[in-house]
């Protein structure tokens, strides 16, 4: 190789790099010398995704639940990475606002049109019989998922309709957290007593989501849609793009969700033990992230 104008630059550059890190550049050149060549398989680890899929029974069918379980999480990975660079950006404009708001969906779209992969691709007697082994976990416990929520809109929004009028802005997270809409999945209606499924869930995760719900509480995405200069706000295709959001997330997964789980369990009891057919239908749940964008009417319908 000519060590050319262009090549000297470069490692002019690459010194610069290691001098604001108090590095010598001759050690990393040195470095390069005995450093592998990557791969794709090393790149992507594709030895070790491709090993986190162990089935509980001897039925094929699991397979198919547990790596598309997998495939929802990775793609909540992918949701939660952009939420986290358009929350924490200092001054979104509206393109960018849009543009990674559209990128969520897109990730929320796939989830719901791939909702047939597990309406249509296991066979029910084989799900009737490893549902067994699953009990008492449930999606329910996806922490991810809850994650999404409180980074998407105000916690009042996801707070259960029955309590909203007793919290506020200034309602300790710890109180707010008993009263979010999902509660209501791990109670016993009349002891107010918390089941299994919750108990555990809340074990693992409470902390983490306690910190993420003080840390989303003032750049949520409402917040930085509240933020944005007014005529910002009223920029259509913002807007679209935050109702389609809206939509996908909290109806049109829903539903997908919903008619999967009909179809498997009909009126039976869940793994997790909620009063799931009426828990989980958009009309009572009623969880909307951005309902100031919505008409009366289209509130007064939601999921209908
Ligand atoms: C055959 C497939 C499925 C069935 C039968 C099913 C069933 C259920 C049921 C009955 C619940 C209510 C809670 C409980 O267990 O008591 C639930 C909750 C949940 N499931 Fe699934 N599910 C299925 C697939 C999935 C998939 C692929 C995901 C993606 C990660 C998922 C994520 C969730 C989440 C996030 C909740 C909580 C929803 C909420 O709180 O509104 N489920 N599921």
């Amino acid at each position: 190789m000519e060590i050319n104008p262009e090549i000297e630059k470069k490692i002019q550059l690459l010194d610069e790099k290691f001098q604001k890190i108090d590095q010598k550049t001759e050690t990393h050149l040195e470095g390069l010398l005995w450093s592998k060549p990557i791969t794709y398989w090393d790149y992507i680890q594709t030895d070790a995704l491709l090993n986190l899929q162990t089935q509980r029974t001897t039925l094929p069918d699991e397979m198919v639940f547990i790596m598309y379980h997998q495939v929802n999480e990775l793609l909540f990975k992918m949701i939660l990475w952009e939420m986290h660079q358009l929350c924490h950006a200092e001054k979104p404009q509206t393109d960018f606002f849009t543009e990674r708001l559209m990128r969520i969906s897109r990730y929320f779209d796939m989830l719901t049109t791939s909702f047939d992969i597990m309406g249509d691709g296991m066979e029910v007697g084989q799900y009737m019989k490893f549902r067994n082994t699953l009990t008492p976990a449930s999606g329910f416990q996806s922490a991810q998922y809850r994650l999404i929520e409180f980074a998407s809109t105000d916690l009042i929004n996801l707070i259960d309709h029955r309590f909203r009028a007793t919290i506020d802005r200034n309602t300790p997270f710890e109180h707010a957290f008993e009263h979010l809409y999902w509660q209501a999945a791990g109670k016993d209606h009349t002891t107010g007593k918390k089941s299994f499924l919750i108990l555990e869930f809340e074990r693992k995760y409470k902390a983490e989501f306690l910190r993420h719900m003080e840390e989303y509480n003032t750049i949520n995405i409402w917040q930085k849609f509240k933020h944005l200069p007014i005529n910002d706000q009223k920029n259509p295709g913002l807007i679209q793009a935050m109702r389609h959001l809206d939509k996908t997330v909290n109806i049109t997964w829903v539903m997908g969700h919903l008619n999967a789980a009909k179809k498997y369990i009909g009126g039976g009891e869940a793994t997790g033990g909620s009063d799931w057919q009426k828990y989980m239908h958009p009309k009572y749940q009623r969880r909307i992230f951005f309902p100031e964008l919505w008409t009366e009417d289209e509130l007064a319908t939601w999921g209908e």
